[in-house]
């Protein structure tokens, strides 16, 4: 038993150090801040560390005024310094597992951070992998780095697994107020862990391992990835026959038990859903398995945005237009509504198509004002975001819905643009002109 490490977070001495300061890293400092403990957070990109040292968010839902206060007061130190990984007590790890060129996972940055940690790695450390990956990453990835310098797991230091829930963009859920799961590689560890997250989160789940918690993250994701991918095929089957698939779940959804909603859309999004459950099909494929519904649900979310510019295309023919010279502006480029993360988002791909059929692009989305330069969008040509005037709008062809922010005037999109396609329901609440839009 670690009596040194469990007084310092029972009586909130202990130092917390968070690795990764993005999407998951920061919402975790915030919640041991409001939790009564000071943060130390680490990231390799020293222009994040400078951002947060002048006081200033780079996240939509963390405020530079919150920040700037937590730098003032002590609370949160932000570096790039890793040789300072030595001095917190608590090392949690948020760093991105992409999937690699060949959709394999790619644990370079969970392998470099352990190999960091272990450069310091001292008696009474607890470290906990928060990054979302398939189940054995913990004991088999993570501890035999963390052990080579002869420390011993359990005895000398801690190793446990707790799967971020973040959900971006939604008012209801922080990360303090979602239940955490925690699984350690030994009970000890385990147990550790849980009383630490205790202190910040609003619950915390304790299961037998860290594998059942990996294991648990992983299957959330794909019940969505699958669940998505079954509304998008009944979104084109329902289409075709001209019944109206979001009534369709609107009414389905009014059954008090069984069934769970989920939308279709253009395609999916994110730095999860898209990616997570391919960790588990490469698992799979290592037992000699295959993940039949994974794979089933990756094809049909990644059709949604051909898809959806084959329904543009016949509206326009409708119009007695072609593709080629319509000028097209796709309205929000972030994944999700009222965020700002552009990360995997279809509008990307529909844009790519749009171009590839010869359209004129142009794009709106009030969170990100300069189209990001992405890996696999390389032809996309540097852009800006466009303000939506009356005027703008009744220059273009058609606007494209991607993705339904709140900030979005509906009533104004819809009476001055000639044609919207509405991949998401927004324009649902508009009463007038009503004719101009077809969903897809
Ligand atoms: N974004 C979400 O909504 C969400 C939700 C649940 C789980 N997750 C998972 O959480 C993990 C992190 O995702 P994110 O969205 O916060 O990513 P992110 O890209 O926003 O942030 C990751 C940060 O880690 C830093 N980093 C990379 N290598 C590092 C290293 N060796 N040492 C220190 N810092 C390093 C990067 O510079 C970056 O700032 C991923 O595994 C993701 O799947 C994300």
């Amino acid at each position: 038993m670690n009596h040194k490490l469990e007084e310092a977070i029972r009586d909130r001495s202990a130092k917390i150090g968070v690795i990764g300061l993005g999407y998951v890293g920061l919402p975790l400092i915030r919640a041991f801040i409001s939790g009564g403990f000071r943060t130390m957070g680490f990231d390799v990109d020293q222009s994040k560390v400078d951002k947060l040292l002048a006081g200033k968010s780079y996240i939509k839902h963390i405020s530079s005024e919150w920040i700037a206060k937590h730098i003032n007061d002590g609370c949160f130190e932000p570096t790039a310094d890793m040789r300072r990984l030595a001095e917190a007590d608590a090392l949690l790890i948020c760093v991105p597992t992409p999937l690699n060129e060949t959709r394999d996972p790619d644990l370079s940055y969970i392998e470099n951070t352990a190999r960091q940690i272990a450069k310091v790695l001292r008696p009474g450390q607890l470290i906990v992998l928060e990054s979302t990956t398939y189940p054995g990453t913990t004991r088999e990835v993570v501890l035999p780095i963390l052990s080579a310098g002869g420390l011993k797991a359990g005895e000398d230091f801690f190793l446990a697994f707790s799967p971020e829930r973040e959900d971006p963009g939604n008012p209801k859920y922080s990360a303090e107020s979602i239940p955490k799961l925690v699984g350690g590689i030994d009970h000890e560890s385990g147990r550790l862990a849980a009383l630490l997250y205790a202190n910040a989160v609003v619950k915390v789940v304790s299961v037998s391992n860290c594998e059942i918690a990996e294991a648990a993250k992983i299957i959330e994701n794909t019940y969505r990835s699958v669940n998505i991918a079954m509304v998008n095929e009944m979104k084109m089957l329902f289409d075709r026959m001209g019944i109206d698939i979001w009534e369709v779940i609107e009414a389905a959804k009014t059954k008090p038990f069984g069934f769970q909603a989920f939308y279709p859309g253009p395609g999916l999004g994110g730095h999860c859903i898209p990616i997570d459950p391919f960790y588990l099909t490469w698992l799979a494929r290592r037992h000699g398995l295959a993940t039949r519904f994974i794979e089933l649900a990756g094809e049909i979310n990644t059709f949604m945005p051909r898809y959806v510019v084959s329904r543009l295309q016949e509206a326009l023919n409708d119009k007695s237009k072609p593709l080629r010279g319509s000028k097209i502006c796709v309205l929000g480029v972030a994944y999700k509504k009222d965020v700002d993360d552009p990360r995997e988002s279809p509008s990307f791909e529909l844009m790519e198509l749009l171009l590839a059929g010869g359209a004129i692009i142009s794009y709106n989305d009030p969170h990100v004002p300069v189209l990001p330069k992405m890996r696999h969008y390389r032809r996309l040509p540097a852009m800006n975001s466009i303000p939506l005037t009356p005027e703008f709008l009744a220059g273009l062809d058609c606007v494209l819905i991607a993705t339904d922010h709140s900030a979005y005037d509906y009533d104004l999109i819809v009476r001055n643009a000639p044609l919207i396609i509405d991949t998401r329901n927004a324009t649902k609440n508009v009463t007038q002109f009503r004719d101009k839009i077809h969903k897809a």
